[in-house]
Order: structure tokens, then C-alpha cells, then sequence
């Protein structure tokens, strides 16, 4: 009788918890975690239900593992979108860059750790202990404002990562040659740093990458080469990206040799001159090409013909010139095309289209030098799609008739 009430008692707690069967959080992780709000400025109380007379497996971003009751996640997140407003999470201006996250080091069994928007001032690079965590499956330390001298040879040691992520942050230098010990990576995402090299071409041993981001950084000179000795697996997107950064020279064809599946490769936004080389048609699941807001020049090559997945080429903003291939109206998912502020000249192949209409602004044609008639199948496509520019183009929608 006795047992079944008080049974019945924990499972209506679990009910209100909102977590089915409460694991009951181990003292020493509760400690931890404990010792670690300590070392934060908490004003808008986004911790606030951190308390050492609850269960910590119900606490905000504490997820623990129901079978040995330890933490095995832990996502402190200033901006948590389904949490009732927003926070501020500061580092407490007394702790030492060395000793922040300190007790952190007793949470063993963590295997997912995120920090998003825990504001440390641009004081320290990350925090020792995380390192001791040699069974984290997944690190991601967010707009943060972590810096140093370069992100640490130590993050080598934490060989079970699939995923590390440090975008939004200080980090100047490059990756580590201690990259390549992650052989279990498959995300790599490090935009929005200060990175003035990509680092060390040890990123090529990493043969389960899926995602390698760099976007918003400050890498410059020519991109080199040896990217194209870097595997995507293609498993999730299959992602090159270096856009807004200040990379000069050609694009080298070389990156066509990313085996299996490079599907997207985003080079906008740089200072690339030179045109897209015929070597593209050798990036052979190529989805999605970004190279608009560069110098490139020359006419867009007819190898993109060879892209039979290809469904999105983006490259406005450049000094692209000569006539449209023809090739690419035969591609059966192309669906996506602004080449607007160009030089492109001559016909708008007459198998071009269509392009879907479920997508806002599909196509931009305009400032261009195109003439003739617009094909069949972009009739559909409201005028702001070739104009202005392109005065030598009639027939609908222009609302000038081919002669
Ligand atoms: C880890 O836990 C032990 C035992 O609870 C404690 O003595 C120690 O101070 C903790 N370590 C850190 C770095 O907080």
C-alpha cells in the first residue's frame, strides 16, 4: 500500500518534471554543475532553476543518461528559443581564463557539450578542462567570444568528436595539425572567427567529413590547392564553404577532386578573379555553386553541362561575359540561376525553364547584355527577372514585341 502510493507520488513528480522517469542526478555531477554556475553572472536568471535541492537531470540544458544517472548533456544556452526570454550569461570578471569551466572536468560521462552566447569577453581561449572530457561525442562553444592565440592543439585529444563547432568567436591563426586526430568528424564548423590561415593540411586524413565551414573569416591569397584532398561524405550536405572571406587568384579546379560527394561549394564573396574553371565539370554531384561577389571573368563554362544533379549556380556581381550555355537548359533539376550584374551577352537558350516558381526570386537575369527572345518556358517569370538591363531582349513579359 505503502509503495504504491509513494510510486504513484514519483510518477505524478515525473509528470510535472516534464521528463518521463526522473534519473536521479549523481552528487558529484550536481557539484559540477554547481561549482560551475558559481562562475557566472546570472542577472536575467536563465539558470535559475540550478538549484542544489532539485534533481539535476530536470535542470534547463542538463540531460542525463538514464541508465548510470550521470549528465551526459549539457547545453547552457543564453538564447534558448523555447525557454520563456531571453538571457545574458557573463563570465564572472574574477575567474581566471585557466579555472573557468574547472569542475566541469568531473562531469566523465558527458558526451554532447554546448555553449551558446556565454559571453567571456575576449579574455581566454577554451577552457582546459573541456579537454579532460575524452568522451565528448560533440562540442559546440558559440558566439562566445573565446580567442587566443589560435584554437588549441588540444581540442586533438578529444578523438570521439563527430561534430565541433566554434563558429562566433575570436579564434585568429588556423586549425592545429592535432586536426587530423578526429577521424570521427563529420562537422566542422568554424565561420565567423578571425582565421587568417586555414591551418594545417592535415584536415585531408579526416575521412568522415561531411561539413567544412569557414565562412566570415579573414583568409586571403590564393584558396590552396589542397583542399581538393579533403573528403565529404555528402551523408548531410556535403559542404565546402569559404564565402566573405578575401581569397585572391583562380579558383583552382582542383577542389572537383573532393571525394564522394562535394554538393555544395560556396566561394562568394571574395576577390577571385579568372574564370570558373572548365574543371568543374569533374565536381560531378555538384548541387549548388556560390560564386557570385568576386572578379571572375570569362563565360560560364559549358562543363557545367556535365552536373547532373546540378540545381543552383549563384554568381552575380562578377565580370562574367559571353553567351549562356546551352548545356545547363538540359540539366533536369536546374531550377536556380542569378547571374545578374554581368557582362553576359548574346541569347537566352531557348530550353531554359523553367525555373520554380516555389521559390522566391528563382532567377535573376538582369544587367546583363542579353538579346532576343525570352524562351518558352521563363515566359511565366515577372519583368524584374531581366530588367533593367538587357534592352536587346523582347516578347513576353517585356513589354516590347520581337521584331
Ligand atoms: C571533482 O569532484 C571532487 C569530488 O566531489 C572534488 O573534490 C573536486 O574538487 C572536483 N573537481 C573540480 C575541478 O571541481
Amino acid at each position: 500500500m505503502m509503495r504504491s502510493s509513494s510510486l504513484l507520488l514519483l510518477l505524478m513528480l515525473c509528470a510535472l518534471s516534464g521528463r518521463s522517469l526522473a534519473t536521479v542526478c549523481r552528487a558529484s555531477d550536481r557539484n559540477a554543475l554547481l561549482a560551475f554556475k558559481a562562475q557566472l553572472i546570472d542577472a536575467d536568471g536563465v539558470l535559475k532553476d540550478w538549484d542544489a535541492s532539485t534533481n539535476c537531470c530536470v535542470w534547463t540544458g542538463v540531460f542525463c543518461d538514464r541508465t548510470h544517472s550521470r549528465v551526459g548533456s549539457l547545453f547552457v544556452n543564453a538564447n534558448c528559443r523555447n525557454c520563456i526570454g531571453n538571457g545574458k550569461l557573463i563570465v564572472d570578471p574574477k575567474v581566471n581564463g585557466a579555472s573557468f569551466a574547472a569542475s566541469l572536468s568531473n562531469l566523465t560521462a558527458l558526451t554532447q557539450l554546448s555553449f551558446n552566447n556565454v559571453q567571456i569577453r575576449f579574455r581566454f581561449s577554451i577552457p582546459p578542462a573541456i579537454y579532460t572530457l575524452t568522451n565528448l561525442v560533440s562540442l559546440s562553444l558559440t558566439d562566445c567570444q573565446f580567442s587566443g592565440p589560435s584554437i588549441p592543439a588540444d581540442v586533438g585529444k578529444l578523438v570521439k568528436l563527430t561534430e565541433l563547432t566554434l563558429d562566433g568567436n575570436r579564434f585568429p591563426g588556423g586549425l592545429p595539425d592535432s586536426i587530423g586526430n578526429l577521424k570521427n568528424l563529420n562537422i566542422l564548423h568554424l565561420e565567423n572567427n578571425q582565421m587568417t590561415s586555414i591551418g594545417s593540411t592535415r584536415i585531408t586524413l579526416l575521412k568522415k567529413l561531411d561539413q567544412l565551414v569557414l565562412n566570415y573569416n579573414k583568409l586571403s591569397g590564393p584558396i590552396p590547392k589542397w583542399l581538393g584532398g579533403i573528403t565529404l561524405t555528402g551523408v548531410q550536405y556535403g559542404e565546402l564553404n569559404l564565402h566573405d572571406n578575401q581569397f585572391t587568384g583562380y579558383i583552382p579546379g582542383e577542389l572537383c577532386n573532393i571525394k564522394p560527394k562535394l554538393l555544395i561549394l560556396g566561394l562568394n564573396k571574395n576577390k577571385l578573379n579568372g574564370p570558373i574553371p572548365a574543371a568543374i565539370g569533374n565536381c560531378g554531384q555538384l548541387r549548388t555553386l556560390f560564386v557570385g561577389d568576386n572578379k571572375l571573368s570569362g563565360s560560364l563554362p559549358h562543363e557545367l553541362g556535365k552536373l547532373k544533379n546540378f540545381q543552383e549556380l549563384f554568381a552575380a556581381n562578377n565580370q562574367l561575359a559571353g553567351p549562356l550555355p546551352k548545356e545547363l537548359g538540359d540539366l533536369p533539376n536546374f531550377n536556380q540561376m542569378d547571374i545578374g550584374h554581368n557582362k553576359i551577352t548574346g541569347p537566352i537558350p531557348s530550353n531554359y525553364g523553367p525555373f520554380s516558381p516555389d521559390i522566391p526570386d528563382p532567377v535573376d537575369f538582369t544587367n546583363n547584355k542579353l538579346t532576343g527572345p525570352i524562351p518558352l518556358a521563363m515566359q511565366n517569370l515577372p519583368v524584374k527577372v531581366f530588367r533593367p538591363g538587357n534592352p536587346g531582349l523582347c516578347g513576353t513579359p517585356l513589354p516590347n514585341k520581337c521584331k
